[in-house]
């Protein structure tokens, strides 16, 4: 008899820490890497959400709460969804978990059952599809690639869709790429979505509130309100409010679903971190005064490194609209030897010979399900992302 159990064999090991355990390996041994893989923030968290949960803990508000997150926090998140979303939920319809990944996981074990497809637009945000092997179900993979600017089309959703179709998993602004759809464009998505009443709408919406210039977002239960009662809206208080560590998470959606992911909840990690509830309270209820500044500062890295990566022949980077990533086509790459004798045949070498020659971590595309690409996430300083773009030119121009 095995110990380990079958589930695990249906899931990889994560190629991103991969990737991270290489440059720290590299670092350690003295070398100077810039590492551009890591998918937080780099600001701290805000004062008054520091406050609050500083006084939550001298208050002594320190003991368990309801198992899928308390009252306070529920009515917090529901006046969060009316005034950003136009969309109406009782607390009855929330659900709080130990950030956006365990409510995603959550709604997945809750509702998946052998041979139930989940549709997985790529490239994707690396959890999703192990997340669905591990609740049982098959992922999907739609490729959307740079030619429809990272989004699925209305016909290529119609193509994917089966009778045995549970869930559509949708992410916008995206991780790993920054493409955000437009009203119309998700639009256009949910009239398909209508036609085929038992799919249905895991909406991503954790980087809500990284939306630069033209782009304004928009979820699919506000934009087809006929979808309501299909749509569980994720998103959680970890990007925009700087709180990775803090983990916090939340979704709103149909009663008896919320109900099933309560039970998966209390008889596994029970409530989130009740210190971090109360800072998520203030996070959702407080100033809301440091997000377009932050914004600012993201749209000026977005634009250096977009600028510099397309200076570099056989390099494509389009223009995200939102979330702290970009998602560069190596296609006019392949083929060519590093100066180091490195024939870079797929983004996973071009990557492995851009740390180990040019010494800047970043992210291969495979690793997100579309190739042949990179991500490098912006959410470090100007100066540290000119010195790492400066490394990548040299090391693309080595490229014989
Ligand atoms: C697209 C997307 N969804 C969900 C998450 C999970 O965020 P958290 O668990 O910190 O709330 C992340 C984190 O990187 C993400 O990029």
């Amino acid at each position: 008899m095995a110990f380990l159990s079958d589930t695990l064999a249906r899931v990889k090991p994560s190629p991103t820490i991969m990737m991270t355990t290489k440059a720290q390996e590299l670092k350690a041994q003295g070398r100077d890497v810039i590492g551009l893989s890591a998918g937080e923030p780099d600001f701290d968290t805000p004062d008054n959400i520091k406050a609050a949960a500083i006084a939550a803990i001298e208050a002594g508000k320190t003991k368990y709460t309801a198992p899928d997150g308390m009252p306070e926090l529920k009515q917090a998140i529901c006046a969060k969804f009316a005034r950003d979303n136009g969309l109406t939920y009782k607390p009855s319809q929330v659900s709080v978990g130990t950030g956006g990944k365990q409510v995603l996981y959550n709604a997945l074990m809750a509702t998946l059952n052998p041979g139930d497809e989940v549709i997985v637009p790529a490239p994707y945000w690396v959890s999703y599809p192990d997340m669905v092997l591990l609740a049982g179900g098959t992922p999907v993979t739609v490729e959307a690639g740079i030619e429809t600017g990272f989004r699925l089309t209305p016909e290529m959703l119609e193509a994917a869709i089966t009778p045995k179709t549970k869930w559509l998993i949708f992410n916008s602004p995206s991780n790993p790429t920054g493409a955000g759809y437009s009203w119309d464009q998700l639009k256009a998505l949910t009239d398909v979505l209508l036609r085929h009443p038992h799919v249905y709408i895991l909406s991503d919406d954790m980087y809500e509130h990284l939306a630069y210039g033209d782009f304004k977002f928009c979820t699919p239960a506000q934009v087809e309100p006929a979808l309501y009662d299909r749509t569980l809206t994720v998103n959680g208080v970890s990007k925009a409010y700087a709180m990775t560590g803090w983990r916090i998470g939340y979704a709103a959606g149909p009663e008896n679903l919320i109900a099933a992911m309560r039970k998966i909840q209390s008889q596994s990690t029970s409530n989130p971190c009740t210190i971090s509830q109360w800072a998520s309270v203030e996070a959702l209820n407080g100033t809301q005064d440091y997000i377009a500044p932050n914004n600012e500062l993201f749209v000026r890295r977005r634009d250096l490194v977009v600028s510099m990566l397309n200076e570099i022949e056989g390099v494509t980077c389009p223009v995200p609209d939102g979330a702290f990533y970009v998602y560069p086509s190596i296609a006019g790459l392949i083929g060519k030897t590093s100066a180091a004798g490195t024939v870079i045949d797929s983004d996973a070498t071009f990557a492995t010979a851009l740390l180990e020659e040019g010494n800047v971590a970043v992210v291969f595309g495979e690793a997100f399900g579309l190739s042949p690409y990179f991500r490098i996430s912006y959410a470090t300083s100007e100066a540290i992302l000119e010195e790492a773009c400066k490394r990548i030119q040299e090391f693309c121009k080595g490229l014989k």
